[in-house]
């Protein structure tokens, strides 16, 4: 399976130094990526972990204070980079052109983009799942070939669900993964939000599911291979 691990923007430099040293003590056959904060991104071998980060610009290197571009990425040997995640939508009000922007961005250079995709609270209350999860999936693939769409990734996140302990049910999360599935096949489907090493005796059961994006837990070598050990 593959585990994405977001930091988000968590662990100063000491800590995520004696983080990279507990998590090669880690055995495991499943495929881990590891997104640290930009800051940390540098501080890590790409020989000996999977590399993702947490975002691109939609520029390309150059004049553009801040930004961090797809080419440097590749020259730290970054093979994920997530993109649109919730929390990125709604504090730096990313757009849907800009989350497009940033995926055509990724393939060019052979990155594969990890793109979050998920309702609200009031949108699931409202019943529009599906509908919120079709415009974000279709204006994020649009141009894509066939092949571009299944090389890329996808996290559902439901937003409610992120840090607050709160998870669909089995059923409802099996319903709306197929519902991705549909729209696009052979692409591989991971499930984000509140997962812990408790609760994911209850989430693997979904066969559906290729993978996890973990927030909160990533940030905890000890429980992370407590999940892992789940999985095996
Ligand atoms: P939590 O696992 O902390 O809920 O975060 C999920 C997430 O947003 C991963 O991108």
């Amino acid at each position: 399976m593959i585990i994405a691990l977001n930091h988000k923007s968590n662990l100063e430099k000491e800590e995520y130094l004696k983080y990279l040293e507990d998590f090669s003590t880690i055995k495991t056959n499943h495929h881990l990526i590891v997104c640290p904060s930009f800051i940390n991104l540098g501080q890590s071998n790409p020989d000996k972990i999977h590399l993702g980060s947490q975002n691109v610009s939609t520029y390309n290197s150059g004049a553009h204070t801040g930004e961090i571009s797809v080419q440097q990425l590749k020259s730290y040997q970054v093979e994920y980079t997530i993109v649109g995640h919730s929390e990125r939508r709604q504090e730096q009000k990313e757009s849907l052109k800009e989350i497009h922007q940033k995926i055509i961005q990724l393939q060019k250079y052979d990155i594969t983009p990890i793109l979050c995709i998920g309702e609200t609270k009031k949108e699931r209350e409202e019943g529009k799942v599906e509908e919120i999860l079709e415009k974000e999936l279709l204006s994020a693939t649009e141009g894509l070939t066939k092949e571009q769409k299944e090389k890329m990734i996808i996290a559902y996140e439901p937003i409610w669900s992120i840090g607050t302990g709160l998870i669909p049910s089995n059923k409802d999360i099996k319903k709306t993964i197929s519902f991705i599935k549909k729209i696009l096949p052979n692409t591989k489907v991971l499930y984000g939000g509140s997962v812990t090493e408790e609760n994911i005796d209850i989430i693997k059961t979904i066969s559906i599911i290729d993978g996890y994006l973990l927030g909160g837990l990533s940030l905890k070598i000890e429980k992370l291979k407590m999940l892992l050990k789940k999985l095996d």
